[in-house]
């Protein structure tokens, strides 16, 4: 009898904690959360006045601060990244063209070798280039600031892009020290573009810009399970980094991020030829919820090149 009693009584202590716990879940779930957020949640949040890139900035120099010194995945965050963020709510306030679209108002993340002319530094996570000052804003950065996007600061990679040397471990600059996988801190974060990857991943930003030769979106995109696209030399403009592209937490974002950076651009004529293909609207409109719904995906057990350090193929294959 008493044990039945306390075996009752267990059973329903642990359905009455299953109860209470899907029902924070469910109250935790309609209130806007920022972490994992995306850019259609954090539009729809500046819409509805829950949410200014103000506060978002500040949520994101919250995460930095706790995240960072363990996972090193940014090295610069712009000085002027809250006032930025004050003059998007501000244009959304007084309802500017623009605002409530795209990146306006959204913080993105720049990999170190992409040029910016401003406060922070360029240098590929080098202290050779410290102090040295670019010519010009990228062709990207240039188009991310007219759509209002907030320049949020610089992310480490492996250092020049992972031209230091073939020995030099992946995510390791001397700038930015180790980048670590956020999933599990002791595997490969990959590069070149590790911090971008890892600080989507860890929610240290809302969506960030990698550079790509052979590999250096794809393979830190891959170990850091985030999106990255890597789309034909042309469609993003080169000037004043090496090919960037989109490194976010999802596909959709990642298609928000490449509709704001892709077209021409003066500086880079291969954008001449490439922009006659972009579709009137962007890309966005292929977006689908439900677009892998029947399709089989494939899974690459073996993988492509063996990357034995040291051997010819490696010397040609290494990721950069
Ligand atoms: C850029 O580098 C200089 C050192 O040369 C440093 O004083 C400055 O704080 C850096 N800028 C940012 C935004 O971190």
């Amino acid at each position: 009898m008493t044990t039945n009693t306390s075996l009752n009584f267990s059973i329903y202590s642990t359905l009455l904690m299953i109860l209470l716990s899907i029902s924070t879940n469910t109250i935790s779930s309609y209130a806007f959360s920022i972490r994992e957020a995306t850019i259609s949640d954090l539009q729809l949040a500046f819409k509805q006045h829950q949410l200014t890139s103000r506060q978002l900035v500040e949520f994101y120099l919250g995460e930095i601060s706790r995240l960072n010194p363990v996972l090193n995945g940014i090295i610069e965050v712009n000085p002027d990244a809250l006032h930025q963020a004050d003059k998007a709510d501000y244009e959304r306030k007084v309802e500017a063209p623009g605002s409530l679209s795209g990146l306006h108002g959204i913080p993105i993340l720049l990999k170190d070798n992409i040029a910016t002319k401003d406060k922070l530094n360029t240098t590929a996570g080098s202290l050779a280039l410290l102090g040295s000052i670019v010519p010009r804003d990228a062709g990207v950065v240039t188009k991310l600031r007219k759509t209002g996007a907030i320049i949020f600061g610089k992310a480490s990679l492996s250092e020049w892009a992972a031209f230091r040397s073939l020995s030099a471990p992946n995510g390791f600059s001397a700038r930015g020290g180790q980048g670590k996988n956020p999933y599990v801190l002791s595997a490969d974060p990959c590069g070149s573009s590790s911090g971008s990857a890892i600080s989507v991943a860890a929610n240290m930003v809302a969506v960030s810009l990698g550079t790509e030769t052979d590999g250096s979106i794809l393979c830190p995109s891959s170990s850091n399970s985030v999106v990255g696209i890597k789309p034909t030399v042309g469609l993003t403009s080169r000037a004043g980094d090496r090919c960037p592209r989109p490194i976010c937490r999802t596909v959709a974002d990642a298609v928000h991020v490449l509709d704001a950076i892709a077209g021409f651009d003066y500086n880079d004529p291969a954008t001449k030829e490439a922009s006659k293909y972009i579709p009137y609207g962007g890309y966005k409109q292929f977006l689908k919820p439900y677009g892998l719904k029947g399709k089989r995906l494939g899974i690459v057990r073996n993988p492509f090149f063996n990357f034995d350090k040291g051997s010819p193929l490696t010397q040609a294959f290494e990721y950069h």
